[in-house]
C-alpha cells in the first residue's frame, strides 16, 4: 500500500491512497492542517492506517498532532480515529454536536471536543470553522470543515469521483454526477441543494474532496453546479413518484 503526499494550498497537506475499489481507481484521501496546534481530516480506514501514519511523518511528526476531525461516523472518516488517538497522546477528536452525542461519547477512547455550526477552532496560523451540514452528503451527524487563511474547504465525501489525480483546475461536478449514477452515495432530500448553495457562500478557492483530485478555482460555482444537479434529481424522483 502506497500512500503520496501533495501540498494543496499553503499549509494544507494530502495524503492519497489509490484502491482498485472502482474502476478507474478510486481514492481515500486524508489531509493535515498544518498550524501550531496540527489537525487532521479524516482518519482512513484501520486498514490504511499505517501507510497514512508513515505519509504524515514526513510532514509532522505524529506525536504532535493535537486534532482529529471529520465530517461523520463511517469507517472510511473515522475507522482509524483510536489508532490516532493513541499515537498522538495530547490529541483530541473534534467533530459536530450531533457526532458527539449520537456516536463520539461511545466510539471514541477519549471525549471528543464538540463544536457548534460556525464554531472557529484557531489552530495558530490555520483557522478551521465547522460548519453542520446534516444528510449533505449523508449521515445525521455530517458537517465539513473550511480553512480560513487559505479559503479551503475540507469538504469530505462532496465530489465523490474516480481517478487518481492529485490536483485539478477542471470540471469536478461533471464526474461526481457520473459517480452518482452508479453509487447513489448522496442522500437526497429538500435540504441538499440549499445547504450546498449555503456553502457556496464561503467562496472557497479550493475544495479538498475525500475521494477524488484537489480542486483550485472557483469553488462557489462548482458547488452551486453540485446543487443543481442534485436538485434535478430530486424533481426527477418526485415526478417518477407522482406517476407511480
Ligand atoms: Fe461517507
Ligand atoms: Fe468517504
Amino acid at each position: 500500500m502506497n500512500t503520496t503526499v501533495t501540498e494543496i494550498a499553503d499549509g494544507i497537506y494530502r495524503f492519497s491512497t489509490l484502491t482498485d475499489a472502482i474502476p478507474g481507481g478510486f481514492t481515500f484521501n486524508q489531509f493535515l492542517v498544518k498550524g501550531d496546534e496540527p489537525l487532521l481530516f479524516h482518519t482512513g480506514l484501520k486498514s490504511t492506517f499505517e501507510s497514512v501514519c508513515e505519509a504524515v511523518r514526513t510532514v509532522v511528526p505524529i506525536e504532535t498532532l493535537r486534532w482529529v476531525s471529520f465530517g461523520h461516523w463511517e469507517a472510511d472518516e473515522s475507522g482509524a480515529l483510536n489508532g490516532w488517538l493513541a499515537a498522538a497522546p495530547h490529541s483530541e477528536l473534534a467533530i459536530g454536536v450531533f457526532g458527539t452525542m449520537l456516536s463520539g461519547n461511545d466510539q471514541a477512547t477519549r471525549p471528543p471536543r464538540s463544536l457548534t455550526d460556525g464554531e472557529v477552532l484557531d489552530l495558530g496560523g490555520k483557522r478551521v470553522r465547522w460548519i453542520d451540514t446534516p444528510h449533505v452528503p449523508h449521515g445525521w451527524d455530517a458537517g465539513l470543515l473550511f480553512e480560513e487563511t487559505t479559503a479551503t474547504l475540507l469538504c469530505g465525501d462532496l465530489f465523490t469521483q474516480t481517478g487518481d489525480a492529485a490536483i485539478t483546475e477542471g470540471d469536478i461536478a461533471g464526474p461526481a454526477a457520473a459517480l452518482e449514477d452508479m453509487m447513489h452515495s448522496t442522500a437526497l432530500t429538500p435540504r441538499t441543494a440549499p445547504t450546498l448553495h449555503r456553502l457556496a457562500e464561503l467562496r472557497p478557492s479550493a475544495l479538498a474532496l475525500m475521494h477524488g483530485p484537489s480542486f483550485h478555482g472557483d469553488g462557489a460555482a462548482a458547488l452551486h453546479t453540485l446543487a443543481a444537479d442534485y436538485q434535478s434529481r430530486l424533481e426527477r424522483e418526485r415526478e417518477s413518484a407522482e406517476h407511480r
